[in-house]
């Protein structure tokens, strides 16, 4: 597990580029996103969100989205993606995240009018960053076999398949992670790095 400071959560943002060039930041969710959290996901299409959440759902109940908005309790962390549109943020993905036994399960999300972009594939890769700095050493998330987009970008990713173990619906999609990953770089994985360093360095003396 890592050694997060929750008082300072901006320093765990990333900014990254999708392949359309789009600037995206990926940050953790604060309990002040909480109206734009949910209006994003009453905004998804049916579709999206059912494939998102493996059922219909109109939009998180409270205690959900409670848990999403305090990030960190039981090892669970959520992140959105966002934009500058006219000079606001908007929220145009999330990642929700659990770290267990060694291994980060997670779910995620792009809304609609932004899927295709390239901004799933780039938020992939910062969570596989992610779950590199707690040490896991694989990522993994079960989907409806008739979800094709997100089969198609864990076979882009790089992940394997195979049955999920709870749900003959379901799909697992599973990768292992490399913790030498200095071609993604994030700041999760740095800020990691450098309380390990700190924790093993020899004290002055
Ligand atoms: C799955 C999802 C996250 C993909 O996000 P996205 O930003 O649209 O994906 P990207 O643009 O980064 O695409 C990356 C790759 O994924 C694959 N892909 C994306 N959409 C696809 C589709 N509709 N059909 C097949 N493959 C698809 C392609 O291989 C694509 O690479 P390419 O564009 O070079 O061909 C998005 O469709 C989504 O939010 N769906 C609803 C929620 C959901 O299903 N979540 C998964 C629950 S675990």
């Amino acid at each position: 597990m890592t050694t997060m400071r929750f008082d300072d959560l901006k320093q765990y943002s990333d900014l990254l580029r999708a392949r359309s060039g789009h600037h995206v930041t990926v940050r953790f969710v604060e309990p002040r996103d909480a109206d734009a959290l949910q209006n994003y996901f009453r905004a998804l299409t049916t579709r999206s969100r059912y494939n998102r959440f493996l059922g219909a759902t109109r939009e998180l109940p409270p205690s959900v989205l409670d848990q999403f908005i305090h990030i960190g309790e039981a090892d669970r962390f959520s992140v959105i993606a966002t934009m500058l549109v006219d000079g606001h943020e908007i929220i145009v993905g999330e990642a929700r995240y659990a770290f267990e036994h060694g291994s980060i399960e997670f779910g995620l999300s792009i809304d609609d009018r932004w899927q295709g972009h390239g901004i799933g594939k780039a938020l992939l890769k910062n969570l596989e960053c992610r779950a590199a700095s707690f040490g896991a050493d694989r990522l993994f998330g079960d989907t409806l076999r008739s979800n094709e987009a997100m089969i198609g970008l864990a076979r882009k990713s790089g992940y394997a398949f195979m049955p999920s173990p709870n749900d003959w619906k379901l799909v697992r999609f599973e990768k292992p992670i490399d913790s030498d990953i200095g071609d993604i770089p994030c700041a999760s994985w740095k800020l990691a790095a450098a309380s390990r360093h700190l924790a093993t360095a020899p004290l002055a003396g």
